[in-house]
């Protein structure tokens, strides 16, 4: 390991917003700001990769933390190796590869308590996308989708971050799976991630699709986009199904934010539905069993993991990073490496 620097960078919001460009910067600072302040519980973590979340516009838009005023770090998760350990930490845990997830993730450098992080197997850029995307689908599928096997799981965007995790799980289960996209580049990453019908809503009606196809409905759905996609879901959702609310990723970067649609309980009376909301930090307990769950399917080769690092490194496109997910163009998760790496080989 390489002697730490005398200063660090990391990305500050500098207003509120949900345009990245606008309200974030790149700002250097002293790299004792960590070493003189860290605790005994602590451990100072050498970021190797940042996690892109599409809600990281919410963030700054002080979506998630009513009231919060600038200047304030932002990013939710990162990947790296820890460099330094506090007093109470096991000099062990120097050197090990971790997942990160704590507000002020963009940053080459930051401390953490030892206790939050999750330890990885080893420096492998695929495992940025087990901690958030990873998470949220294989706990939001069990918990509220009380996924079980030979049923049908609809998954929108199906072949983002959480997505693509979400449809491997769903059929390892032995589920018929459904999953939606904006391309043919994901139509066919999809198809080879198992999924049964994958619908490319710019060419097919995705409402279409569903009442000709799935006349009974659909059992599972797990929903990130929002909308008309919600509307969509919701009248799709079979006797007894389950719709997740994942997130609302169409309504993120709008004039007006975050956006969450009106549910009328009438649809679900009649026909036993339920429309269950998930956060995944409300899900802490289940982090360890399902992230061992995670990583052994990942090693043994039965979870592909897709990583889209859009051909960029460095902390300084962490904005290009977030403009290209809500782009809608990204297949996979979005990882910002921070070091130089071989494009071609993610
Ligand atoms: N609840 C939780 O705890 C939790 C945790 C993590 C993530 N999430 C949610 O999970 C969802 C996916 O997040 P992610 O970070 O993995 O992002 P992502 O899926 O990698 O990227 C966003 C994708 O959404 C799709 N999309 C659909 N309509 C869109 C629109 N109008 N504008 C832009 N993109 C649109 C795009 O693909 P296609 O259009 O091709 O489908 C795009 O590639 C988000 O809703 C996020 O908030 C929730």
């Amino acid at each position: 390991m390489s002697a730490p620097p005398s200063t660090f960078r990391k990305i500050q919001a500098v207003e509120i917003g949900n345009n990245y460009r606008k309200v974030t910067q790149v700002v250097t600072v002293p790299y004792n700001s960590l070493t003189d302040d860290l605790k005994p519980n602590q451990v100072i973590v050498k970021n190797l990769y940042l996690g892109i979340n599409a809600s990281d516009v919410n963030y700054t838009n002080a979506k998630y933390v009513p009231g919060i005023k600038p200047p304030f770090d932002v990013g939710f998760e990162s990947m790296g190796q820890i460099i330094q350990a506090g007093s109470l930490v096991p000099k062990e845990a120097v050197g090990s590869h971790v997942l990160v997830s704590q507000y002020g993730a963009y940053a080459e450098y930051m401390s953490v308590p030892y206790t939050s992080v999750i330890p990885v197997p080893g420096n492998k850029i695929e495992y940025m996308a087990l901690r958030s995307s990873g998470l949220t689908s294989s706990i939001a599928l069990e918990e509220m989708g009380r996924m079980t096997t030979g049923e049908t799981v609809l998954v929108t965007a199906a072949a983002g971050g959480a997505g693509q995790i979400a449809v491997q799980l769903a059929k390892l289960a032995g589920n018929h799976v459904i999953g939606t996209c904006s391309s043919d580049d994901k139509v066919v990453m999809l198809k080879s991630l198992g999924c049964d019908r994958v619908i490319n809503y710019k060419k097919e009606d995705f409402k279409t699709v569903l009442k000709k196809e799935y006349p009974k409905g659909v059992d599972i759905v797990f929903e990130s986009v929002g909308g008309s996609f919600f509307t969509t879901c919701l009248n799709s959702l079979a006797v007894k199904g389950r719709l997740i609310v994942i997130g609302m990723v169409s309504t993120y970067s709008g004039a007006s934010g975050m956006q969450g649609d009106k549910v009328d309980t009438l649809k679900l009376l009649g026909k036993s539905r339920t429309v269950a909301g998930f956060f995944v930090p409300d899900y802490l307990h289940l982090y360890p069993s399902h992230m061992q769950k995670l990583v052994k399917l990942f090693q043994e080769g039965k979870l592909k993991v897709e990583i889209d690092s859009a051909g960029l490194d460095g902390i300084e496109h962490v904005v290009d990073g977030v403009e290209y997910l809500h782009s809608g163009n990204n297949k996979g998760k979005v990882v910002i490496p921070l070091l130089p790496v071989n494009h071609s080989k993610i």
